[in-house]
């Protein structure tokens, strides 16, 4: 893209339209405020549901990550991940969200399958400015673990802390013994102890990964499970760049669901990767009493310039044996294929780098920094072929939509499952497919490693009727 300068944005370099063709001067359109009116007053919960209405409001916090650590960082409702907010499918999420922050922000729903005025980016909604108050309402249609975090100015406001889960359940899930959510990121010190300000060449390359990883906003915590029992752990990977190969130190788990989901059957293995924006659920256990589990990332070499260990997140250690009632069923829900593993790609997606003067590289979508794609057409099936052109992994986003996994390099996927992000090995081709429902308006994909979206790996693109 050329002629076309980004420097005059606050957000990450650019702002957002409905160009007609060639390079074109984002914005918000101008009747974003009729849309937004709209979306909410069309929110209503399905039948037996109700209204579930909560505040938000992001400000600064000190938050305690570990008992004698105190940092200056933001977050939601003053805390560290922000409140888990839980619903039941149908019913209406209404957050009335307060910006208490110095700067610009809004509020992403990572997963949810909600209109688009209400997807918080600023292809659909200007930044709520500091102190003024803005009101998301939409109806929730998929169960499912989600999260929430700002879509502006990410690089910064995720890693001081703005990020939260949403649970949302349906009346036949599985029945374990209890439940608990685990949201996992990094973050990067001064020597003060400070939050490190993001900058770098380094970390525009790599992602920030920062040395001290976090559970639910406590550093490496210890947890405590009862003995003979099998939890469902729903896991969220909130950090800017940390690619977490999951272990429970060799002890095998089974897969209960990911991004939109179950999926459809229970799935055993011994570890998982979550890419940043991923989420996981899993069925844990039973151990036995006395035992000790670790919780670990495994060494992950996703090409960058800082190597990857094995690292710790948790320990949970086993207590006093308590009776079961989990029951998992062998079969969770029927998944059907949107369209044969073979089918040829409606179009191509390429995720590359391009020499940058100011950061060494740029990274890009077919070759622009904020590339604007083609208009998806609703009920019209997208057989997208992801092509990663650069040595090092990509987690692919789309927002709003669930797409399937047809292969990865040629091969099918371990199982069937509807995903919102998706990573993209080194120099790999990642065929996905999905269709777009009846929400028409402005939607984005992007990079979830927050360095390489703000650079410019990121497309919008309009769903039309
Ligand atoms: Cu969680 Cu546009 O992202
Ligand atoms: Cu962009
Ligand atoms: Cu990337």
């Amino acid at each position: 893209m050329t002629g076309h300068s980004h420097s005059h944005h606050q957000h990450h370099g650019h702002g957002h339209g409905t160009p007609a063709s060639g390079p074109v001067e984002h914005g918000v359109s101008a009747d974003a405020g009729v849309a937004q009116h709209r979306a909410r007053s069309l929110a209503i919960p399905a039948p037996g549901r109700s209204v579930v209405r909560v505040e938000l409001d992001a400000r600064e916090v000190d938050w305690a990550f570990s008992p004698d650590r105190l940092t200056r960082a933001w977050g939601f409702n003053g805390q560290v991940p922000g409140p888990v907010l839980e619903a039941r499918v149908g019913d209406v999420l209404e957050v009335e969200f307060t910006n208490r922050l110095p700067e610009p922000t809004s509020i992403h729903w990572h997963g949810l399958r909600i209109p688009a005025p209400m997807d918080g980016t600023d292809m659909v909604q200007h930044p709520v400015a500091p102190g003024e108050t803005f009101t998301y309402r939409f109806r929730l249609p998929d169960a499912g673990t989600f999260w929430y975090h700002p879509h502006a100015n990410e690089v910064s406001q995720l890693e001081r802390g703005l990020y939260g889960a949403l649970v949302v359940r349906a009346d036949d899930e599985p029945q374990l013994d209890a439940e608990r959510v685990l949201v996992l990121d990094d973050v990067k010190l001064d020597r003060e102890g400070q939050i490190k300000p993001p900058g770098g060449w380094m970390e525009k390359h790599d992602g920030r990964q920062g040395p001290v990883r976090l559970v639910n906003g406590r550093q490496e915590p210890v947890l405590t499970m009862a003995g003979g029992q099998v939890e469902r752990w729903r896991i969220v990977n909130a950090s800017s760049a940390r690619y977490v190969r999951l272990s429970l130190g060799g002890v095998p788990f089974r897969i209960l669901g990911t991004d939109g989901g179950l999926v459809d059957q229970p799935v055993t293995v011994e570890e998982v990767l979550l890419v940043p924006g991923d989420r996981v659920d899993l069925a844990v256990g039973p151990f036995l009493p006395g035992q000790t589990i670790e919780v670990t990332s495994l060494r992950y070499d996703r090409r960058t310039i800082a190597r990857s260990r094995n690292e710790r997140f948790a320990t949970v250690q086993i207590g006093a044996a308590a009776s079961s009632r989990a029951t998992i069923p062998s079969k969770l829900r029927d998944i059907e294929p949107l369209t044969a593993a073979d089918t040829a790609p409606t179009r191509e997606v390429h995720f590359g780098v391009r020499p940058s003067l100011r950061t060494v590289v740029k990274f890009v979508v077919n070759k622009q920094p904020h590339h604007r794609d083609r208009p998806v057409k609703v009920g019209e099936l997208q057989v997208w072929e992801l092509v990663n052109d650069t040595l090092m992994d990509h987690p692919f986003h789309l927002h709003g939509f669930f797409f399937q996994v047809l292969s990865v390099n040629g091969q099918p996927p371990a199982f069937r499952s509807w995903e919102d992000t998706v990573n993209l090995p080194p120099r790999s081709r990642v065929r996905i497919a999905w269709k777009a429902d009846d929400r028409v308006g402005e939607w984005m994909y992007h990079c979830h490693i927050l360095e390489h979206h703000e650079s410019g790996m990121m497309a919008h693109f309009e769903v039309v009727s």
